[in-house]
């Protein structure tokens, strides 16, 4: 599987899927790591790996739609076939998917459809439930929506913050985010054998 990651912030996703790799767990590669902000912490761990990064600020570009544009070329650049956002914390258009259909991951930080788009881990403790956890599924148009590939459940401590509960929540997004990549892609190939 040739990967394309895309994040915004720290990267702990893509880490752990290039991890995976390195240990076998995970038959890919990464072709190349996109990310938005300048001082993403994902692009140094892209570097300590060997992997290459490309900058694409989305302060460059006038609208979501240019910016995909952007995104897809690159992506066809480096013979990507799947797309992980792993905290690409932009909204992707129909540039992006119509481009890669059925072949975009997302990680988000809750059990979904429960607490979808910003904030999540903050929703689910102000909300009182008991348990939450993380999800990886396949992106369409609406935001958080789209085929459920892999859950976790991880449950909300009587004194847990919002950085507690995501660190935990992190643990099992590192665990399954891999696993469902795999499963994506054993799924997309029995689909394609039995047309
Ligand atoms: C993760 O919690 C993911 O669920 C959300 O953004 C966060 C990214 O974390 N979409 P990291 O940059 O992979 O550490």
């Amino acid at each position: 599987l040739k990967l394309g990651v895309m994040a915004s912030g720290s990267g702990s996703n893509f880490e752990a899927v290039a991890q995976a790799i390195e240990n076998k767990q995970l038959n890919a590669q990464i072709q190349v790591l996109i990310y938005n902000n300048p001082t993403a912490k994902a692009a140094v761990r892209a570097a300590n790996r060997g992997i290459e990064a490309v900058l694409l600020n989305h302060r460059e570009y006038k609208n979501r739609e240019i910016l995909d544009q952007k995104i897809v070329q690159t992506l066809r650049q480096y013979d990507v076939e799947w797309i992980i956002l792993a905290g690409w914390m932009r909204v992707v258009t129909s540039v992006l998917i119509d481009a890669f259909p059925n072949k975009i991951i997302n990680i988000h930080p809750s059990l979904l459809p429960s607490f979808k788009g910003i904030n999540a881990v903050e929703q689910a403790l102000e909300s009182g439930v008991k348990i939450t956890g993380c999800t990886a599924h396949l992106v369409c148009l609406e935001v958080d929506s789209g085929p459920i590939l892999m859950q976790a459940a991880v449950p909300i401590l009587l004194d847990d913050t919002a950085e507690t509960l995501h660190a935990r929540i992190q643990v099992q997004e590192h665990r399954i985010l891999p696993q469902a990549i795999a499963l994506a892609a054993q799924k997309y190939s029995q689909i394609v054998s039995k047309e």
